[in-house]
C-alpha cells in the first residue's frame, strides 16, 4: 500500500491568519494541504481561488491538493496550476464525459490529476479513467462543509477502488474526504485509503501536532 499521508483541509483553519496556519500545520506534520475550492454553485458554500492559492503557497512545501468543487473545472486548472497546486482533482459530477479529457488536460499542465466522486456515485462511474489517475477521491460527506459526520456506507466503496487500483497496475493513491476522526481513521485505512483529509479534528485541536500523529498511527 502506499504511504500513508495525513491532509489537513484548510477549511476549518482561520483565514484571517492563513498564512501562519498554513506554516503551523506544516510544522506540525501536515504532508499535504487540502485546498477546498467551492463555487455556491456545484455546493452550496463558497470559499477561494487560484490568487489564494498562490498567496500561501510560500508558507509550505507540503503538497498542495486542490479539491474543485465548481462547475466547468477545466476553466480553471490552469489557473490553479500556475498559483501552485500539486495535484488538481475534480469531480466526476461536475465533468461526466468531459472527466477523462479534463484528467488529460491537467496531466498536460505538469500537475498531478484525480477524479473524485460524491457518497452517492458508484466507483463503477470512474472505472474508465482509473489509469488517467494519480490519485483517487472518496467522498465520505455530501460536499460542501466542514465538521459534517462520517458516512460509513463509503467503506466497501474505498474496497472496490483499492481493487480496481490493483487490477489496473498503476500507482495510484486513494484520497477519503469528509468526517474522518480517531474513532473512523483505521477502518479507512484498512478498506484501502492512504491519503487521508481531516479538517475539524485537526483545526478544532489546540495540539495539532499531536492530532496529526494519532492520524498517522490509529
Ligand atoms: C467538504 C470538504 C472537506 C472538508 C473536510 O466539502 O471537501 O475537505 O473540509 O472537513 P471535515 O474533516 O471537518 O469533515
Ligand atoms: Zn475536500
Amino acid at each position: 500500500m502506499n504511504k500513508i499521508q495525513i491532509a489537513p483541509s484548510i477549511l476549518s483553519a482561520d483565514f484571517s491568519r492563513i498564512g501562519e496556519e498554513v506554516k503551523n500545520i506544516t510544522r506540525d506534520g501536515a504532508d499535504v494541504i487540502h485546498l477546498d475550492v467551492m463555487d455556491g454553485t456545484f455546493v452550496k458554500n463558497i470559499t477561494f481561488g487560484p490568487k489564494f492559492v498562490k498567496d500561501i503557497r510560500s508558507y509550505s512545501s507540503a503538497i498542495f491538493d486542490a479539491h474543485l468543487m465548481i462547475i466547468n473545472p477545466w476553466k480553471y486548472i490552469e489557473n490553479f496550476a500556475k498559483a501552485g497546486a500539486d495535484i488538481i482533482t475534480v469531480h466526476y459530477e461536475a465533468c461526466q464525459e468531459k472527466l477523462k479529457q479534463t484528467l488529460k488536460d491537467i496531466k498536460s499542465l505538469n500537475v498531478k490529476c484525480g477524479a473524485v466522486i460524491n457518497p452517492d456515485t458508484p466507483a463503477s462511474a470512474i472505472e474508465n479513467v482509473v489509469e488517467e489517475c494519480d490519485m483517487i477521491l472518496l467522498m465520505s460527506v455530501f460536499p460542501g462543509f466542514g465538521g459534517q459526520k462520517f458516512i460509513p456506507e463509503v467503506l466497501p466503496k474505498i474496497e472496490e477502488i483499492a481493487k480496481m487500483v490493483q487490477k489496473s497496475g498503476k500507482n495510484v493513491d486513494i484520497e477519503i474526504d469528509g468526517g474522518i476522526n480517531l474513532e473512523n481513521v483505521a477502518s479507512v485505512k484498512n478498506a484501502g485509503a492512504n491519503v487521508i483529509v481531516a479538517g475539524s479534528t485537526v483545526f478544532n485541536e489546540i495540539d495539532r501536532k499531536a492530532m496529526i500523529e494519532k492520524l498517522r498511527n490509529a
